[in-house]
C-alpha cells in the first residue's frame, strides 16, 4: 500500500476503500505527474477525500476535465454558465434527499458515469455524510459457488424508482425543481459482476435504487438475488463514511462503488456541488 505518491500522501480512512488526500490544492493547474498520482490513487482506495479545499463552480470543473470528459446530467438543472455542473440542494423543509439510497451514479445509462466529485458547498450542523460500498470487496467475499451462479448473469437497471411518476413511492425521487427536463424512463442491460477497464479487476455492479431485474428471469426468481447481493455489498467491513468539513471534496469511482447520501438533518439545509465523468459501457 503506497501512501505517498508525488508529494501527496493517502490515509486510509477505513479497511477496505477511502483514503484522504493531502498536499494538494485542487484549485491551481495541476501537473501531469500530480493528476496521475490521483487517479493511481483513486484506482486504489476508489474514493478519495480532499479537506480544506477553495473551489469554484470553474476550478472544480476545470480540476475534473483533468480525469476526462464531463457529462451532463440527464435530468437536473445545472449552474447558470455551468452546463456540467449541478449543485443538490436540501433545503429545512424538503422531504427528499437526492441520493438517499445506495446507487452508483447513472447506472441505468448505457454509459453509466466513470467517477463523481462532490464538494460540500454549505454543510447542515450535524449529519449529512455520505457512505460508500466497495463493490470489489464484496465480490471477493462471495463463495466460490455464488460467484460461479452470479458471474456471466445481466441485470436490467431502471431510472423509474428515482425519476419516474411514482417515484415518490420509493421516497427516493428528486423534486421537480432540480428537474430541467422530462424524464424519460430508461431500461438497460448490465453485467452484474463487472470487470474494471483500468485495472481488470471485478466487482459486483448492482445496487437497490436502479437494479429492477435480472435478465431472462422472473421477478419471484431475480428479486430475492438482488436483495441478498445488495445486503451483501453493504456489510460494515466494505464500508467507508465521509464526514464533510466545510471546503472538503470527495472523487470516488463509480465503476467499483456504491453510495448513500445519508439523510438525517431534518430542518437543516445541505448543498453541495458535483461535476460527473463520463464512462464506457460495463464488461
Ligand atoms: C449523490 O448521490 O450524488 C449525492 C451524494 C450526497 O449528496 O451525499
Amino acid at each position: 500500500m503506497r501512501n505517498a505518491l508525488n508529494g501527496l500522501r493517502f490515509r486510509r480512512i477505513s479497511g477496505s476503500l477511502g483514503a484522504e488526500v493531502s498536499g494538494v490544492d485542487l484549485s491551481r493547474d495541476l501537473d501531469d505527474h500530480t493528476v496521475a498520482a490521483i487517479r493511481t490513487g483513486l484506482l486504489e482506495h476508489l474514493v478519495l477525500v480532499f479537506r480544506d479545499q477553495s473551489l469554484e463552480p470553474s476550478s472544480l470543473a476545470a480540476f475534473a476535465r483533468r480525469f476526462g470528459k464531463l457529462n451532463r446530467h440527464p435530468y437536473v438543472k445545472p449552474l447558470a454558465g455551468h452546463p456540467d455542473v449541478f449543485r443538490i440542494v436540501k433545503e429545512p423543509e424538503d422531504v427528499h434527499h437526492f441520493g438517499n439510497g445506495w446507487h452508483s451514479d447513472l447506472s441505468y445509462a448505457e454509459r453509466p458515469a466513470l467517477a463523481t466529485m462532490l464538494y460540500a458547498t454549505e454543510l447542515p450542523p450535524y449529519g449529512g455524510d455520505t457512505l460508500f460500498a466497495d463493490m470489489r470487496a464484496a465480490w471477493h467475499a462471495l463463495s466460490d459457488g455464488m460467484k460461479a451462479m452470479i458471474e456471466g448473469l445481466v441485470a436490467v437497471f431502471s431510472n423509474e424508482r428515482t425519476y419516474g411518476p411514482d417515484a415518490a413511492r420509493f421516497r427516493h425521487g428528486v423534486k421537480k425543481m432540480e428537474v430541467a427536463q422530462q424524464s424519460e424512463i430508461t431500461r438497460v442491460e448490465h453485467p452484474v459482476v463487472r470487470t474494471h477497464p483500468e485495472t481488470g479487476e471485478k466487482a459486483l455492479y448492482l445496487n437497490p435504487l436502479h437494479t429492477v431485474g435480472l435478465k431472462d428471469m422472473t421477478a419471484e426468481e431475480s428479486k430475492p438475488l438482488i436483495d441478498y447481493l445488495c445486503r451483501h455489498a453493504v456489510r460494515p467491513e466494505f464500508l467507508c463514511r465521509v464526514r464533510w468539513q466545510p471546503g472538503s471534496l470527495a472523487f470516488w469511482d463509480n465503476r467499483a462503488t456504491m453510495h448513500y447520501a445519508v439523510d438525517d438533518f431534518a430542518g437543516h439545509r445541505r448543498v453541495m456541488t458535483r461535476v460527473t465523468l463520463e464512462g464506457d459501457q460495463p464488461r
